[in-house]
């Protein structure tokens, strides 16, 4: 089932993600329909508050993008990033490798936003599977920036945050248009730009 797609001005893209207790046939199906909805979206990645599940969970599929690589390691075993899509992260938490590189993101929830965003270059990653076991995951290159971005969101953190000042004052008056539209419960269709939304 396709799930609607909060805008920014929503507060529960503000509200910090509750730990999933139990991973039952509920956040099963939860995961199931946020794949769905990302696909149907030609978007990369979404995170439970997104789509108005204040939850530690977040869907990513970088297997289309081809111009922006990735390296994976799962469990400490080489994987090809192209066979592990879709993956599904519960309660994960990363830990940011020292080298940071810029890179253009958009988000889902701000349609056709995008900005250059500095993120780790690669990252570690610790979260639970569908089947409630623990996963370790070291990752390079684009899957690593899309991670950053939805771990993100499960804090409460938007891309908007981490944009340079400049950037963010010439998005400035978008960004309140967005906002009111939200508010006035004005819904555009959200839309991929490019294959970099997140
Ligand atoms: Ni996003």
């Amino acid at each position: 089932m396709r799930l609607s797609i909060l805008q920014y001005g929503d507060a529960i893209l503000r509200a910090k993600g509750k730990h999933v207790e139990k991973i039952d046939d509920r956040i099963r199906e939860l995961a199931r329909d946020m794949i769905e909805t990302m696909h149907a979206a030609s978007g990369v990645g979404l995170a439970a508050p997104q789509i108005g599940e204040s939850l530690q969970l977040t869907v990513l599929d970088v297997s289309q993008v081809e111009d922006r690589p990735s390296t994976m390691k799962l469990n400490g075993k080489d994987v090809d990033p192209q066979t592990a899509m879709p993956l599904v992260l519960i309660n994960p938490h990363i830990d940011l490798g020292g080298e940071t590189e810029m890179g253009t993101e958009g988000c889902l929830s701000f349609p056709e936003i995008t900005g250059e965003i500095d993120r780790a270059k690669s990252i570690i990653v610790h979260a639970q599977n569908l089947d409630g076991e623990p996963i370790e995951l070291e990752t390079t290159g684009f899957l690593a920036r899309a991670i950053q971005h939805e771990v993100d969101h499960l804090k409460g953190i938007l891309f908007i945050d981490r944009m340079s000042s400049a950037a963010k004052t010439s998005l400035s008056s978008k960004l309140k248009r967005l906002q009111k539209e939200t508010q006035r419960g004005e819904k555009h269709r959200p839309k991929a730009v490019a294959e970099t939304t997140l």
